[in-house]
Order: structure tokens, then C-alpha cells, then sequence
């Protein structure tokens, strides 16, 4: 295998193309301001909202979201990985990819990778071969037939047949050397050890090649003609092919269609099969194995929305609420995962065959959103008439949703948790420890005079000697609007609720922002909070007590303002912390996606930085 790209190049090579060109070529694209515009190639649009700025060197489509540099969207629109999509730039910019002799590479292992995955592509090609030539071709050929798939869907999905024997793959490498190792290596083969002799892994069943999301092949699933046992056979796990990270269908599914929106996880090769044959597009199946947070975490960078298929019976709903354990955990806002329950003795196949693309379509639009599947087969067994079954059901629900990612959705669930039983936060975490709720348990005392105002480690903002020259003058504007809000809030505690989270701040990068961020946290998720219970409570905290010099330290030197002013211009003042923390994250992304490329979440992250600037 080739070496590393230096990443100098790579910068080169961004700074010498312009993005203008490379798309040009694939989008027609007409001038309109400072940037182009056309037709998103990303979505079906009839106006025009993709637009490219030469400016920046990036595109963006306000209507699907899309958006990065030109060799993303070389990557998006060729279907290219980032090797690729580099050689491809170079090659517009008429110049040669250099590689570097990476440090950490095994050229050997490298090369014994490559065999086996050629080896694995070979086999594929083999089994599909049989499936034509084959003296049983015509048995494997009716099976398929019965099971409704046309030549079109089989050759779609590159399905194949193992003819019955104990060696046709092998003799059908023989010319290759090595090859029975190769073969053994990628489990195509087995070893017999009493008679050190080898073996062909499949025979007589019809082959599911597995393909990772680049296309290549990484081991099978093959099928019995018949009833014999087992029906499925699948390769065994390989250092290139883990059953808990790949998903059948998902490199067919993204070939049809680069517009995928969501995915549905079925159990069964047949099943993706069978709903291609009727139109749906857009499954995937699990390896034998339940899904895990791997296969979850890979298809929510691809789709923002995953439907999880069961079988109505008892098994299928064990299965559901696995799913959904392992969903809680990886799920964020702006992500949906939903669960379809089948009617008792039908599989997704069986389904679609007998009610066709429309009616099972028409299913999947109805399948239970998570939150309301996590209601449901959780108060199902509840008995929440009595006290003690509202604490029972909160011990088991409460743990579940606290694994969850902070956001909305989290929210969402508490507060139905607090309406399901009619206990408020602070009762709930009286009955399990729930950390994001702070709890006034000591009501506050008159000890506010206790508090003794240590000397301050607080700049003063209107003094322009207190600052260090060498501050950029951006810093020091928001180290002043962050002692601005401070001080509003100190005045006007009450203007807390109608601010941003606290946890908006979290990556303002300025002096003081913890003491803003604390001080949001605890005036917007205490209830009954004031500016008392705060020099109490923060008194008694550790943590807290230095930010609490601070804060009396700015209430002393910052003038009170008036009602309304103070309103409007905490607002405006929040705002602008938060504007500059965004162009500073912008830049960074953009920054970054010059070197290399960016992770799905990063490119999330900037598609709303660009979204928020325009809006
Ligand atoms: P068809 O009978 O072809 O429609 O298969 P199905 O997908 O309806 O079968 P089933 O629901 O029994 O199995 C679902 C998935 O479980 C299959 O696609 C296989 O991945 C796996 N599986 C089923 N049977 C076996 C077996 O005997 N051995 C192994 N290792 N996996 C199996
Ligand atoms: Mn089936």
C-alpha cells in the first residue's frame, strides 16, 4: 500500500485549486454576489441553495446541510475516500501525490491485508460465477427465485452460490501461491488438523457477500438451499471483519442512493434483500448479533434517523429493549431512533412480499419514536397508583436516562418522568442520585454575614492599565462583556431564566467564563434560587467559594442598571460572548478541514456555525 500523503501537500494543494473549479465541472454554477450557486447535487431541489464561496473555499447547502472543502466534496460527490479524493484534486491541479514512508505502517502487513482482501473479492466473483455455471445452478437459481428476487436484485447485491464439495474454492485458486493460507487467513477455508488438510468453509449455500462501507468484501453469510442445519453460516471473525462493527446492506444501501435520510435495521441477509427487490433501499441487518453502540454510532454519521425492526413475539420485544439500552447511551439531539413492531410470525421479507413497498412503508412511518417505546414497556409492568410503584418505576427509568447524552431529549424525558409520577426533581433525586440537579436541602439560614469578602483576584474592566498589553484585543472585549453579564446577573438574578443554558458556554474560551457559567448553572437549575441561597450554598462548596470573591468583587465595582435596560442588554451582551465563540470555532473547523478531513460530528458542528451566521 501507498505511503502517507505529507500533509504539507495537502495544504498545497488546497491553497492551489480553487474550489470554484472543482465543482464547476460536476455543478453548473452561476455567480451571485461574491459566491456562486446552483442546484444541490446533494438533493432533489428545484431552486437553487447550494452555494460556494470562494472566499472561504468551502460550499454549503442551505437546504440540505451539506457542506466542507473541495476535497470533501470530491469525497461526497465521487464517492471517493480521502486518498482518493486527494489524488483526484492533484490530478485537476496537473501535479503528482508524493508519499511519505509512514512511521507506524507495516508495509508487510499492509501487503498481506491486501491479498486477503483481493482474495475475499476473488471468491466473491467465484461464487457468483457458480451461480451461473455451477452443474447445480439451476437448484440455487429456483431457491432465489422462490424467494421472489430477480436476477437484477441478486446481481445488485452480488449474491452467489457454493457449490456442493470440499474443494472448489480451493481448487479454484490453486494457480494463486499461498493461497490456501490466504484462504484460511480470511476464513474461507478450514484446516483439519488430524489429516493437515484443508477444507472449503461453504458448500452448497447461497453467498451473502458482506462489504464494509468502501466496498470491499469481508467475509460471508451463506445459505442453505434447504432445511438443513444451521441455515446460516457466517465467516468467522477476522482482524478485518468484526460481526459487532459491519452491517449488511449498508455499502449497497449507500450505492443506491447518496440522499440516504434513514436506515432500517432488520435481522436477516434476506431481509435487506428482499426489501430492495420492493423498493426499500435503505436497510441494513445485523451479523447474527444484536446491534451495538458501534453499528449505532456508524449509521447516525451517515443518517440522522435509524428504525429498529422486530418480531411482534416475546423474543422481539426482549430484542427491543436491548436496542434500546444500548441506543439510550449513543443518541444525541437532532438524532432519532425508532422501533417497528411486526405482526407475530412475519419478518420484514415475509412483510413486503405479501403487502408490498407502500403498505410496509406506511409502517415504518408509524413506528414508535424511543422516547414514547421507553414510556411505554416501561410503565406497562408499573404500578403507579401506589407511591412505592412511581419509586420503583423512577429506579429503574431514572438510571437509564441518566446514561443518556446531555440535550433535549434527556430533558424531555426527565420532565415526563416528573409527570408520569408526580414528583418534582428535587423528589426524584432524593430517590436516586441525580448529579445535574442541585438541591437547596438546607434552606437558607440568615447566614449571609457570614460571608467574608476575600481580596480580589478581579481586573477591573474599565481600567485599560489592569489589562496586559500583550492581551489580544479581542480578549480583552470579552473578558469585559463576560464581567458584564456577570454583574447584570448579580443584580438581576431573575434575568437568568430567560438566558442562554449554561452549557452554551462551555467552550468560550475567556477569563472569568467559569464564574458566568457557574453562576447561569446555578440561578437556572436551582429552583428557588437567589442571590441568598447562592452565597449559602456556594459558601459551603469548596469548589465555589473562589468564585465567589469574584462575584462580590464585581457586584461592589459595576453600577446598578435599570429594569428594562438590564434585560436587554444581558441579552445582547450573551449574545455577543456567544458570536465570538462561534467565529472562533468556525475558524478553527475551517482551520482544520484544510488538513484534514473532518469527523461527521465536526462537519454537523459547522454546517449550523454556517447556518447561525446566515441566519
Ligand atoms: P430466511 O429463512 O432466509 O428468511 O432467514 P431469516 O433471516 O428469516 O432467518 P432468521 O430470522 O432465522 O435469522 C436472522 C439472521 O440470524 C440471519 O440472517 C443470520 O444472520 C442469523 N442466523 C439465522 N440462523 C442462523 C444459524 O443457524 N447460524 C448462524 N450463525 N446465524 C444464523
Ligand atoms: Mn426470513
Amino acid at each position: 500500500m501507498a505511503g502517507r500523503i505529507p500533509q504539507h501537500f495537502i495544504d498545497d494543494l488546497l491553497a492551489r485549486i480553487n474550489i470554484v473549479d472543482v465543482i464547476d465541472g460536476r455543478v453548473k454554477l452561476k455567480r451571485a454576489g461574491k459566491n456562486y450557486s446552483g442546484l444541490c447535487p446533494f438533493h432533489k431541489e428545484k431552486s437553487p441553495s447550494f452555494s460556494v464561496s470562494p472566499d472561504k473555499q468551502f460550499y454549503y447547502c442551505f437546504g440540505c446541510g451539506a457542506g466542507g472543502n473541495a476535497l470533501g466534496f470530491l469525497m461526497e460527490y465521487d464517492r471517493l475516500n480521502f486518498p482518493e479524493a486527494v489524488e483526484e484534486l492533484a490530478k485537476l491541479a496537473g501535479i503528482d501525490v508524493p508519499r511519505e514512508e509512514g512511521r507506524n505502517q507495516d508495509p508487510q502487513r499492509e501487503q498481506q491485508l491486501k491479498r486477503q482482501f483481493e482474495a475475499l473479492e476473488q471468491a466473491s466473483s467465484f461464487f457468483q460465477q457458480q451461480l451461473r455455471q455451477s452443474s447445480e445452478r439451476e437448484r440455487a437459481v429456483n431457491y432465489l427465485k422462490q424467494r421472489g428476487l430477480s436476477g437484477q436484485i441478486a446481481a445488485a447485491f452480488e449474491i452467489g452460490y457454493a457449490p456442493p464439495g470440499w474443494d472448489n474454492l480451493l481448487t479454484h485458486f490453486n494457480a494463486v501461491d499461498n493461497a490456501t493460507e490466504l484462504l484460511e487467513q480470511s476464513g474461507m477455508v478450514i484446516h483439519n488438523e488430524e489429516k493437515d488438510s484443508h477444507y472449503d468453509r461453504f458448500r452448497d449455500r447461497i453467498m451473502f457477500p458482506i462489504r464494509d462501507v468502501r466496498g470491499r468484501v469481508l467475509g460471508f453469510g451463506g445459505r442453505v438451499l434447504g432445511d438443513e442445519k444451521p441455515k446460516y453460516l457466517n465467516s468467522p471473525e477476522t482482524p478485518t471483519f468484526h460481526k459487532g462493527r459491519e452491517l449488511y446492506g449498508l455499502y449497497e444501501a449507500r450505492k443506491h442512493s447518496n440522499q440516504l435520510d434513514r436506515l432500517l435495521i432488520v435481522e436477516g441477509y434476506m431481509d435487506v434483500v428482499s426489501l430492495a427487490q420492493h423498493g426499500i433501499h435503505w436497510s441494513v441487518a445485523t451479523l447474527g448479533t444484536a446491534t451495538t453502540a458501534q453499528h449505532l454510532e456508524r449509521l447516525f454519521k451517515l443518517v440522522p434517523e435509524v428504525i429498529f425492526c422486530f418480531d411482534g413475539d416475546q423474543a422481539g420485544r426482549t430484542a427491543a429493549l436491548r436496542a434500546l439500552h444500548t441506543t439510550l447511551p449513543v443518541i444525541k439531539d437532532g438524532q432519532e431512533a425508532r422501533f417497528l413492531f411486526l405482526p407475530d410470525g412475519e419478518d420484514p421479507d415475509t412483510l413486503v412480499r405479501k403487502e408490498g413497498e407502500t403498505a410496509f412503508g406506511q409502517r415504518v412511518t408509524q413506528a414508535l419514536p424511543l422516547s414514547e417505546f421507553f414510556f411505554k414497556s416501561l410503565t406497562e409492568e408499573a404500578d403507579l397508583s401506589s407511591m412505592d410503584g412511581r419509586a420503583r418505576f423512577s429506579n429503574t427509568a431514572l438510571p437509564l436516562i441518566q446514561s443518556m447524552q446531555p440535550g433535549l431529549l434527556k430533558q424531555m424525558m426527565m420532565d415526563r418522568i416528573c409527570e408520569i409520577t408526580g414528583l418534582s426533581l428535587e423528589q426524584l433525586s432524593s430517590v436516586i442520585d441525580l448529579h445535574q440537579v442541585t438541591q437547596p436541602n438546607n434552606p437558607p439560614p440568615a447566614a449571609v454575614e457570614q460571608y467574608t469578602p476575600a481580596p480580589p483576584r478581579y481586573e477591573e474592566p474599565s481600567g485599560p492599565d489592569s489589562y496586559s498589553t500583550a492581551a489580544p484585543r479581542r480578549k480583552q472585549q470579552s473578558r469585559h462583556l463576560v464581567n458584564q453579564a456577570i454583574s447584570i446577573l448579580l443584580h438581576q438574578p431573575n434575568l437568568a431564566a430567560q438566558a442562554p443554558k449554561s452549557a452554551e458556554f462551555t467552550l468560550v474560551d475567556e477569563p472569568n467564563i467559569s464564574v458566568l457559567i457557574h453562576l447561569l448553572e446555578y440561578l437556572q437549575d436551582t429552583p428557588g434560587s437567589s442571590l441568598g441561597t447562592l452565597l449559602v450554598d456556594w459558601q459551603d462548596d469548596e469548589a465555589r467559594r473562589a468564585d465567589l470573591m469574584l462575584l462580590n468583587e464585581i457586584s461592589h465595582l459595576d453600577p446598578v442598571l435599570g429594569d428594562t435596560n438590564a434585560a436587554h442588554l444581558l441579552q445582547e451582551t450573551l449574545n455577543r460572548i456567544l458570536a465570538r465563540r462561534q467565529e472562533a470555532l468556525m475558524d478553527q473547523l475551517l482551520k482544520k478541514s484544510r488538513q484534514s478531513p473532518l469527523t461527521e460530528e465536526e462537519k454537523q458542528t459547522l454546517r449550523q456555525l454556517v447556518l447561525n451566521q446566515h441566519s
